[in-house]
């Protein structure tokens, strides 16, 4: 069970808090605001109010001098300043509590590209565009970028960071509940920037042994080729309908000759796509730049890459 949103005015603005942090979070900022909030009416209050009933009227009547009040001073000093203190040191507890991981927790490598997220697991697997994680401990994310900065947020856990090329940030969030949460990228990277985006999913453990099974050996169909072009983030560059984006659409390549920079040209068969997902560098179709595609190598194995190939036959 999560503790009660108290304070806070952005919940009807912000996906549901899924975390004990996420409701930190959201009653920090609501202290903040409320606070902001009686103090703005405050002040335009007297400044409108003021100026209007003392202004100067047919028979003015001389202000006294008035040099200083010190209990007024100390109290308008002091109340200000200690509203300050608890809110650097509210801030700073869930600072640290935000960038410090429970020791237990799962840990996944996350690399971002251009475009899509990668998550590398315990165990070596490695998924794209979706994360899926058991249910009953907290999951630590080590990230990393190979190109240029990405930006990791997850609203639901209210946990956001950068990532950057040649270093590691990290986040953490704990899951109470089973569900799906959305990922966005909330860098400017490029692009397809807008649709660098991703899903976790929180599953409990028998049915994430489960689905762990079945994602590493997909039947090869044309189903199974459609969820994998969506989640290993070949849609970001290449469409089914024959738009061209950073890369070739993939209507109707299925067969027919390519033309490829610097040799012959090649027909999409199934070893030219195969080799095309593993080193998309070896054949580079004419007018478009291959250096921009990621290579798939130790990310989809053979399994998943029949079923993409399945789905690019289907699309006629
Ligand atoms: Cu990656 Cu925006």
């Amino acid at each position: 069970m999560l503790s009660p949103v108290l304070l806070s005015p952005w919940a009807p603005f912000m996906p549901d808090a899924k975390s004990d942090f996420a409701v930190s979070i959201d009653n920090l900022y609501g202290f903040i605001w409320w606070t902001m909030t009686f103090f703005f009416v405050i002040i335009v209050f007297c400044s409108i109010y003021f100026p209007w009933k003392y202004r100067r009227g047919p028979n003015p009547v001389m202000t006294p001098r008035i040099t200083h009040n010190l209990a007024l001073e100390l109290t308008w000093s002091g109340i200000p300043a200690l509203l300050l203190i608890i809110i650097a040191f509210w801030g700073i507890n869930l600072y640290v509590k935000a960038y410090v991981s429970p020791g237990d927790a799962y840990e996944v490598n996350v690399t971002a590209k251009q475009w899509l997220w990668q998550f590398e697991h315990p165990d070596g697997t490695v998924e794209s565009g979706e994360l899926h994680v058991p249910l009953g401990r907290p999951v630590k994310l080590v990230m990393s970028s190979v190109d240029v900065i990405h930006s990791f947020f997850l609203p639901e856990f209210r946990v956001k960071s950068d990532v950057v090329p040649g270093r590691y940030t990290m986040l953490w969030f704990d899951p109470k509940v089973a569900g799906e949460h959305q990922v966005f990228c909330t860098e400017y990277c490029g692009d397809s920037h807008s649709a660098m985006l991703a899903k976790v999913f929180v599953m409990s453990p028998a049915e994430y042994a489960k689905y762990v099974e079945k994602f590493l050996h997909p039947e090869p169909t044309v189903e199974n080729g459609r969820k994998l072009y969506q989640t290993a983030g070949c849609l970001t560059c290449h469409t089914i309908d024959g738009t061209v984006l950073v890369g070739p659409s993939f209507k109707g390549i299925f067969g027919t000759p390519q033309p490829i920079v610097g040799m012959a040209p090649v027909v999409a068969d199934e070893n030219y796509i195969r080799e095309s997902i593993l080193e998309p560098q070896a054949k580079i179709v004419q007018n478009f730049q291959g250096q921009q595609m990621p290579a798939f190598k130790g990310v989809l194995n053979d399994d998943q890459i029949k079923a993409i190939i399945a789905y690019i036959k289907s699309l006629k």
